[in-house]
């Protein structure tokens, strides 16, 4: 399955929700997560992210393993987003930024 990392929070840009066949991914206030049972593998989003915030679960970089378990977890509680909206204000400044997870919105 596809994740979404540390590089979405405070920034969202959401190109990823656009291409998404099934519409498997949910929104929380700063970030953005993939249903893992949902998600088909199609690879179409991964290279969408301006902010370089997806990764094949195989292809995760070692700091940023936690985040399997957060789109999993945080997937079943927040509300699916279907539609491209506005990034967050902030996103071009915030964008690559190290250290996000402790501004996740859960
Ligand atoms: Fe959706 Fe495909 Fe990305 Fe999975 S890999 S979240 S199915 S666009
Ligand atoms: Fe987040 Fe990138 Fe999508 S910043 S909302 S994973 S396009």
């Amino acid at each position: 399955t596809y994740v979404v990392t540390q590089n979405c929070i405070l920034c969202k840009y959401t190109d990823c929700v656009e291409v998404c066949p099934v519409d498997c991914f949910y929104e929380g206030e700063n970030f953005l997560v993939i249903h893992p049972d949902e998600c088909i593998d199609c690879g179409l989003c991964e290279p969408e992210c301006p902010a370089e915030a997806i990764y094949l679960d195989d292809e995760i970089p070692e700091d940023q393993q936690i985040f399997i378990d957060l789109n999993a977890q945080l997937a079943e509680r927040w509300p699916n987003i279907s539609e491209r909206k506005a990034p967050m204000p902030d996103a071009e400044n915030k964008k690559g930024e190290l250290g996000k997870l402790a501004f996740l919105i859960k």
